[in-house]
């Protein structure tokens, strides 16, 4: 949700702060704000609004500082404002706390505050807990064990990090719930909530994970359990290049994102396709090989984008493998008490890796002895260390706070699991060997999918004004009518609804008039015909007909207004082809509306609150 990063070294610190959170920004950019120490003060400078503000704020500012930590909020606790940015000072403005996090338990240590006379500027949850590690500092003289001592009557999630002009020479930062990474470098040390922000300054990272609080110096770190034991932390070599996190050119990262597609979808494949043997291979899941033989149920949690994703998983690994299998969103499955067997398979599914729902609905799972895998793209990120094994995507960084090109991956890697088990479950070798063909034959489709961006800017000409949108599709097209509204709706504000096309008679047809315009998903499957039935249905009703369609299907022309042509696939992997123009049409809408593509209004590209 909101990007942290912190400095400490013998730079000056405030331009690596603004470097990294312009990096970050995509996580939250309602506010921005950073601390440093300067000539034995904290010195903190904040403001609504997005990175470039407070960086023309202080653009003729050159602080000698060389520690200093650095915020891009996404409220949770209290509006965008200047006083609720963070970093928060404590009372005696000694420390200055930045956090990624929800403390929920903050009114009852606020009550205990005012009555000890503490006075707040902000309506945020953070300066509350700011300033209960500063009354603890005062007690302990020791910024470390104030904090460790705090956090241990504090509830909700956090990443933290702290500085304090008494300790001019440290930063302490705690993580549960919210993720933190250190970097290190020479005579240097980076902190931050993902290695986005750290990879034009060192490949070395240590994670922090849940429970655990460190302190930084320039050339080493101490880290400890918040109930005071030692640990000692692994450095590893991060798989990520400068190059990878830029626009390339591209205007927008999420235009960027689209086109990578046939790159990022190879990638995802890459070495797992067996054409000969009409198989898988899947080396992260090879240890938990029996398990996935024996199992009954696969259980598949998930939100937002990669909860569509597990919804054609559903479909893909029912058909192939014909295992029974539910779909969840993770915000739900973590709080009705789910009844959970030992030998089901939990599959969470996440672009990043760190959202909060699912790393909860995999606790949930775990606590009742099942065993939890991840569908992942972010490597090292919580997902990843929480599950007993999986498989990673390998798109690689997605910035764009709409999710494109993770979408088309996580359908690829179902399709991969779907033929792994598909395989050991009785699915004969000539079918494998269609579906492993098809699979390797998807780059090239999307491709062909990607040309379709001239008559998309087209029917983004007819319909820039329209309130409103309809998805109907059918099978595994009903998930992307559903990940078609969302993009839409989540980037150009249009009001759009996914639904199965044959659902419509039940209640969104009342909606259809000649305003309204439909986008069905129609490749020629066999739901093909009910699918021309559905839009016949539309069409009596003066719907204004946009149709995602075959390039051999001219039928179709006669009853839509404007049709776009994609090639045809099998139908597990319709959505991976049938997307690329609803992503294009999302993307276009938005810029015609004069949308900030990659940082709509009110989301985070991470979300790591409940
Ligand atoms: O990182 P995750 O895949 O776990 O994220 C899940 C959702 O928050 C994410 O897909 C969100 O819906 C995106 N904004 C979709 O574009």
């Amino acid at each position: 949700m909101c990007g942290i990063i912190g400095y400490i070294g013998f730079k000056q610190s405030l331009p690596i702060l603004m470097e990294g959170l312009r990096r970050l920004e995509y996580r939250g950019y309602d506010s921005t704000g950073v601390a440093l120490i300067e000539n034995g003060k904290i010195v903190v400078s904040k403001k609504a609004g997005k990175v470039s503000e407070l960086q023309s704020e202080l653009k003729n500012y050159s602080s000698p500082s060389t520690i200093g930590i650095g915020h891009t909020r996404w409220a949770t606790h209290g509006a965008p404002t200047d006083a609720n940015a963070h970093p928060h000072k404590d009372q005696n403005g000694t420390i200055a706390l930045i956090h990624n996090g929800i403390i929920e338990n903050y009114q009852t240590i606020k009550k205990k505050l005012l009555a000890e006379g503490h006075t707040f500027q902000s309506e945020t949850d953070t300066e509350i807990l700011s300033h209960f590690i500063g009354s603890l500092y005062e007690k302990t003289n020791d910024l470390f064990t104030a904090t460790r001592l705090a956090l241990t009557e504090v509830e909700g999630a956090y990443a933290i990090l702290i500085i304090s002009s008494k300790e001019k020479d440290k930063i302490i930062a705690a993580r549960k719930g919210s993720p933190l990474v250190i970097g290190v470098g020479e005579n240097e040390m980076f902190i931050a909530s993902d290695a986005t922000a750290l990879i034009s300054h060192t490949k070395k990272v240590v994670y922090l994970e849940d429970g655990e609080i460190v302190q930084i110096s320039n050339n080493s770190f101490i880290t400890k359990t918040i109930t005071d034991e030692e640990i000692e932390k692994q450095v590893h070599e991060l798989d990520l290049s400068f190059e990878q996190i830029e626009k390339s050119g591209y205007d927008h990262f999420m235009l960027k994102e689209i086109y990578e597609q046939p790159d990022s979808l190879t990638n995802s494949l890459r070495g797992r396709v067996l054409l000969e043997e009409g198989d898988a291979k899947l080396g992260g899941l090879e240890q938990v090989s029996d398990l996935l033989k024996n199992t009954n149920r696969i259980i598949i949690t998930s939100c937002g984008t990669s909860w569509h994703s597990s919804l054609v998983g559903e479909y893909i690994i029912e058909q192939l493998a014909g295992i029974p299998v539910e779909v969840e969103y993770a915000s739900e499955f973590r709080y009705r008490d789910p009844v959970i067997n030992k030998n089901d398979v939990i599959l969470a599914v996440s672009q990043s890796g760190e959202t909060a729902d699912t790393i909860a609905a995999i606790r949930e799972a775990k606590r009742k002895g099942a065993t939890a895998l991840g569908i992942v793209n972010a490597v090292g990120s919580s997902i990843a260390r929480e599950t007993a094994a999986g498989v990673y995507i390998h798109a690689g960084p997605e910035i764009g706070v709409a999710s494109t090109k993770a979408f088309t991956s996580q359908v690829a890697v179902f399709g991969l699991i779907g033929l792994l088990l598909g395989r050991q479950r009785g699915l004969q070798i000539d079918k494998g060997r269609i579906i492993a063909s098809e699979l390797l034959s998807l780059p090239d489709k999307i491709k062909k999918a990607l040309q379709s961006a001239d008559e998309v800017k087209q029917i983004v000409n007819e319909f820039k004004d329209s309130s409103h949108f309809l998805f109907l599709g059918r099978g595994t097209n009903f998930p992307t009518a559903l990940e078609g509204a969302l993009k839409l709706k989540e980037i150009s504000y249009i009001h759009a609804e996914g639904y199965p096309a044959a659902e419509m008679k039940h209640g969104p047809i009342a909606l259809i008039d000649n305003k309204m315009p439909v986008v069905f998903i129609a490749p020629k499957d066999m739901l093909y015909e009910k699918v021309m039935s559905n839009i016949q249905e539309v069409r009596a009703r003066g719907g204004r007909i946009i149709a995602i369609a075959n390039e051999d299907d001219h039928e179709i022309d006669e009853f839509a207004e404007f049709v776009i042509r994609v090639p045809r696939t099998l139908s597990y992997f319709g959505p991976i082809i049938n997307i690329i123009p609803l992503q294009l049409l999302a993307y276009y809408m938005a810029l015609a509306r004069n949308c900030n593509v990659d940082q709509p209004r009110n989301l985070a590209k991470s979300v790591t609150v409940e």
